[in-house]
């Protein structure tokens, strides 16, 4: 651990920039693998300029940096990038996409359903939701489409805790809208057009097909919320008693709606994304499974997983941050300079697009030690004080950080203690899992593998 943060003082100089002899600059090369050209871009330095054909934006990869525009500047950098313009085509006006005073006033009335005790409430349905996928599961050993099964149990836990709903039978139509949603939002984020959203082509039309079938199920929970008359003290609740400080109304079904997809997006996605990415770690290091398999034994026997085990699966914890750490679901963080800027002592142009390569930083041969090495260890309290602030930021930091943390940690932990404590994880000979940087990181071909019952 060596970089220490760096002072954002004048004078300033401009960003190296990574040169490209293309007349599209390194569009191209996204093509062939985003992350290898932001690694490129941070292996340059702290804050490198990039051209992507008529525009030119920044990688940022130091402590500090992220330091300065996630928290200490966050105001001077806005949620209107390209990819936020695509996101509100899907999410509206939710808590990840919205600013200002609406951001503030949605961001207070959801945080009671994320405090501690809401999240400890929630334990029982984790542990619930996947013993029935464990049982749901065949006797004999057999290959498992890991990414897919999370995606189905992280959508269920998020319906009941946060909607008291069983998505479960919506699993199917949620998942497919997703599979149209996502690659769609990956060819829209990366066309050559300044706006390609507003044309008629494949990407847009596939994109707006799966946020159609998606409004279509959110817009079915909102109306049957409505019509049930019993007290439900849930997230979807608080929303629909909120009304507005000044006006006094209650959110309309629209602003319901994207709050809602919102949390359900946001709740499932990135923690299948963790699990799927998590228990592939541990199919490559059975050493460790046997490890967390001895914890849980001791911590929690045969027994139910409680809210009181939680804290005390602190291997299990620890494995899981180091899952977050090399494969960050949100891999990327994008914001858009309202005002000139110096960051690391280099000039930001208003306007200027910047990236923190989140992906690249959790890998930082300055920043870890082997840093390509699983070790949980490096979480132990001892190591975990020398981890640079800013290095390691899988929610995000500050104001805009991620509202389910503690949510995900919990949830992360209790699945992968049920599902350890049962089954061994094996990866499927000759295979190759390649992440797939888009909205989130996902495995590239959905990640069998092979799963056997421990008794
Ligand atoms: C491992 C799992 C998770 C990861 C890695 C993760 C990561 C993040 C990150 C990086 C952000 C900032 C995004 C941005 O700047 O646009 C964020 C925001 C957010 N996350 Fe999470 N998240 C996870 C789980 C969850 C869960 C379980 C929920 C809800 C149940 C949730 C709800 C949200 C919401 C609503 C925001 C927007 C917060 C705001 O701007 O005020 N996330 N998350």
């Amino acid at each position: 651990m060596s970089t220490a943060p760096m002072s954002n003082s004048n004078p300033s100089i401009d960003a190296p920039s990574l040169r490209s002899r293309h007349p599209l600059g390194h569009l191209p090369a996204v093509r062939n693998g985003l992350l290898a050209l932001f690694d490129q871009a941070r292996d340059l330095g702290p804050v490198v300029e990039l051209r992507m054909a008529h525009t030119t934006i920044t990688v940022i990869s130091s402590p500090s940096a992220v330091h300065h525009m996630l928290v200490k500047n966050a105001g001077q950098y806005a949620k209107t990038t390209r990819g936020y313009q695509i996101l509100r085509l899907l999410l509206g006006n939710g808590l990840v996409t919205a600013m200002g005073d609406d951001w503030r006033q949605h961001r207070r009335i959801a945080n009671p359903a994320f405090r501690r005790e809401a999240v400890a409430g929630f334990v029982d349905t984790m542990a619930d939701s996947t013993q029935a996928w464990l049982d749901s599961l065949p006797s004999k050993p057999g290959s498992v489409p890991i990414a897919q099964a999370m995606h189905r149990l992280t959508l269920e836990i998020a319906g009941k805790t946060l909607l008291s709903r069983d998505l479960s039978a919506r699993g199917d139509t949620i998942g497919e809208a997703l599979e149209t949603v996502l690659p769609g939002f990956a060819s829209l984020s990366r066309s050559i057009l300044p706006h390609p959203w507003r044309w008629p082509l494949p990407a847009t039309r596939r994109f707006m097909r799966g946020v159609r079938t998606l409004d279509k199920v959110t817009y079915e929970i909102i109306r049957e919320r409505r019509a049930d008359t019993r007290n439900h003290p849930d997230l979807l609740g608080m929303l629909m008693l909120a009304t507005d400080p000044e006006t006094g109304t209650a959110m309309s079904d629209q602003q319901l709606r994207d709050e809602v997809l919102t949390m359900l997006l946001a709740g499932h996605e990135t923690t299948a994304n963790a699990m799927a990415w998590t228990l592939h770690l541990l199919a490559k290091h059975p050493d460790t499974a046997e490890a967390v398999h001895a914890e849980v034994t001791q911590v929690v026997g045969t027994g139910k997983i409680t809210a009181a085990h939680v804290g005390q699966l602190d291997l299990t914890g620890r494995v899981f941050d180091e899952s977050l750490r090399l494969f960050p679901p949100i891999w990327v963080h994008a914001r858009q300079a309202k005002q000139a800027d110096v960051i690391d002592g280099v000039s930001i142009p208003k306007g200027r697009i910047v990236f923190i390569h989140t992906f690249g930083m959790h890998r930082h041969p300055d920043l870890w030690d082997a840093p390509e090495r699983f070790d949980p260890d490096r979480f132990l309290p001892s190591r975990r004080a020398a981890i640079v602030n800013g290095a390691y930021h899988p929610f995000s930091m500050g104001q805009r950080k991620c509202i389910g943390d503690r949510f995900a940690r919990t949830e992360g932990i209790v699945l992968l203690a049920a599902m350890v404590r049962s089954l061994r994880f094996v990866s499927v000979p000759g295979s190759v899992v390649v992440p797939e940087p888009a909205l989130t990181l996902r495995p590239m071909g959905g990640l069998p593998l092979r799963v056997s019952r421990r008794d």
